[in-house]
């Protein structure tokens, strides 16, 4: 009986061990990995503290918050974007032979990111973006055979970009990177999308080449290159948007620029470019978007170089135009706006000269008319008062002359600017039917007659400027309904 019963207790201990090792084991191993890299996490969401556990009767995680697998229960998918978590990212990641797609964007993770994630051999998508990841991009993700897009911006890595991959889509914006644009970017051939803004890169931008074809967006904003824009971008014919905004270049915009088709948006602004704008722009057929503001264009050259090529008006997807801040000279031509749907169109701080081109509103689309800051002279063409989307037009420090013009009832325009030239005549009353002006200044030039009442009426205006005018009699009673 005593060893039966011995027996009994050895019996019991036994079934008791076995199902415990049996109800941990049969959880599989990609599962055993996820319980492991949980270990490295300190902050989690409810909805994976409830999932990530054993569970006798679960062998796999296939059900856990976060996770996709496949057919044969291999972890494919490991995806929490958005979920507060932070922590670090284990070494252990590299047991996770099946997966594909890594996702912990817009989390709270620190620390480096493991150079055992090379080991993941499966993945195509990897996207660490905006966290606090620090340290160097390892390089064993150029192992990655299958890697198609990295998203590491938003975090803080340091040291160099990496040198080899096999990449579609490359986004390294916003981090502390240093050193220059390897010329291994140039390899690859499959590259659509490169982004590096807001890094510390300096050197020559090397960068275009016969392997650019599938390029479509390049941004290089905010960094501190040395030397210009490569004449060699011209061979990435796909380029929809070439973007490299206040990034020290100098010298001129190559004419090759004008071979990219495709090109809608070319932002170069903020830089140290000079001399004119290449003719061959104009080649930019589908070009919709063209900011070159805060260079030295028209500058340094004989004046007669520094005008506006003729064939910008014969862009016909032409919306957006800003030179403010250079030194572009001669007549704006009269085309300009004739020809496309002209929204924004910004050339104050130039040196333009002529009259006010008369077309900018042709096609009854532009917000922001800014000439201000140049030699202009003549009257303002009077369709301009007509222009009813108008919301911002400037035309201070000309020598413009002439009337003001009357304008159509405007709920759009804010803002009207016409200091400092030699406008004659009254300020015009329908000025008090733009119900929606907030700042009017027409101080320094000749007006005449009285202020109008219906500028009383303007609920949101809160600054007026009239003042160096030749205007008499009394302020209008309304003005005390003012802010
Ligand atoms: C264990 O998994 C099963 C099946 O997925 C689920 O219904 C059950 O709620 C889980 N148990 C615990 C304690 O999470
Ligand atoms: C990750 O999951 C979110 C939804 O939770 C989804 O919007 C996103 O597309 C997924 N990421 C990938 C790469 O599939
Ligand atoms: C992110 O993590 C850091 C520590 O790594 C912590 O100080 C911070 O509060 C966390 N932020 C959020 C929003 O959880
Ligand atoms: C991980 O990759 C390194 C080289 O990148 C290799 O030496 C190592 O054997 C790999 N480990 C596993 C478990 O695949
Ligand atoms: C580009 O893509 C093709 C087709 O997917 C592939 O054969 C080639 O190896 C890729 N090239 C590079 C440099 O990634
Ligand atoms: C990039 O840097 C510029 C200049 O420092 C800054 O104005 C801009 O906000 C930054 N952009 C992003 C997305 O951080
Ligand atoms: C800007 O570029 C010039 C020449 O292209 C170079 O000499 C200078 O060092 C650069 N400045 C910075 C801050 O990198
Ligand atoms: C230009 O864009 C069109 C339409 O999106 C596309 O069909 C064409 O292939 C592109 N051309 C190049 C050279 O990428
Ligand atoms: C450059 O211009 C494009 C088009 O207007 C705009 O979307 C982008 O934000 C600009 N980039 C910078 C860095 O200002
Ligand atoms: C033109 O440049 C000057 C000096 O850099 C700056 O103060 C001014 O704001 C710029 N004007 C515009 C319209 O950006
Ligand atoms: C401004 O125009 C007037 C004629 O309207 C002319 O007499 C004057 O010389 C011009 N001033 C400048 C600085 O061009
Ligand atoms: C102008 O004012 C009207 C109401 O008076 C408002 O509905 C509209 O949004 C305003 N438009 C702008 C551009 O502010």
């Amino acid at each position: 009986m005593k060893n039966l019963g011995l027996f009994g207790i050895l019996l019991f201990f036994s079934l008791f061990v076995s199902t415990r090792i049996v109800s941990v084991s049969c959880l599989n191993s990609d599962g055993l990995t996820l319980l492991s890299l949980r270990k490295h996490f300190d902050k989690v969401p409810p909805e994976l503290t409830s999932t990530w556990k054993t569970n006798a009767s679960e062998a796999t995680p296939c059900n856990w918050f976060g996770i996709i697998c496949d057919d044969s229960k291999k972890v494919t998918s490991l995806n929490f974007t958005g979920s507060e978590v932070s922590g670090q990212l284990g070494p252990e990641i590299r047991e996770l032979k099946s997966l594909e797609i890594l996702d912990m964007s817009s989390n709270n993770f620190s620390g480096f990111i493991s150079s055992s994630l090379g080991n993941c051999s499966s993945l195509v998508y990897i996207d660490l973006s905006g966290n606090g990841f620090s340290g160097k991009i390892p390089d064993t993700l150029g192992s990655l055979k299958s890697l198609a897009d990295l998203y590491l911006y938003n975090n803080f890595f340091t040291g160099e970009l990496p040198k080899s991959y096999k990449l579609e889509i490359l986004y390294l914006h916003k981090n502390k990177l240093v050193g220059s644009l390897p010329a291994s970017l140039n390899l690859l051939e499959n590259l659509t999308d490169l982004f590096v803004a807001n890094n510390s890169l300096r050197g020559t931008v090397r960068f275009g080449s016969t392997k650019c074809r599938n390029l479509v967006t390049l941004d290089l904003s905010y960094n501190q290159f040395e030397g210009g824009v490569p004449p060699e971008l011209g061979s990435c014919s796909s380029l929809d948007a070439l973007v490299i905004v206040k990034s020290n270049l100098s010298g001129t915009i190559p004419s090759s620029l004008g071979m990219l088709k495709n090109l809608t948006v070319l932002n170069l602004s903020e830089n140290r470019l000079s001399e004119s704008i290449p003719a061959e722009i104009g080649d930019c057929t589908n070009l919709n978007t063209l900011k070159l503001n805060d260079n030295q264009l028209g500058g340094r050259i004989p004046s007669a170089l520094g005008k506006l090529p003729l064939e910008i008006a014969e862009l016909k997807n032409l919306k957006i135009v800003t030179l403010f801040n250079n030194s572009f000279n001669g007549v704006i031509s009269p085309g300009l706006g004739l020809n496309s749907n002209l929204e924004i169109v910004d050339f104050i701080g130039n040196k333009f000269t002529g009259e006010i081109p008369p077309n900018l509103c042709h096609r009854k689309m532009l917000t922001v008319f800014n000439l201000g800051s140049n030699r202009l002279h003549g009257k303002i063409p009077t369709s301009v008062g007509q222009c009813k989307t108008l919301s911002r037009f400037i035309l201070r420090e000309n020598n413009l002359s002439g009337p003001l013009p009357e304008f159509s009832q405007n709920h759009d325009l804010s803002f009207p600017d016409f200091n400092s030239n030699n406008f004659e005549g009254p300020i015009p009353r329908s000025l008090g039917s733009c119900r929606n002006l907030t700042t009017i200044i027409l101080s320094r030039n000749k007006l005449t007659g009285q202020i109008p009442q219906e500028l009383g009426n303007l609920q949101h205006l809160s600054h007026l400027n009239l003042g160096f005018n030749l205007l008499h009699g009394t302020v209008p009673s309304k003005f005390s309904n003012w802010k």
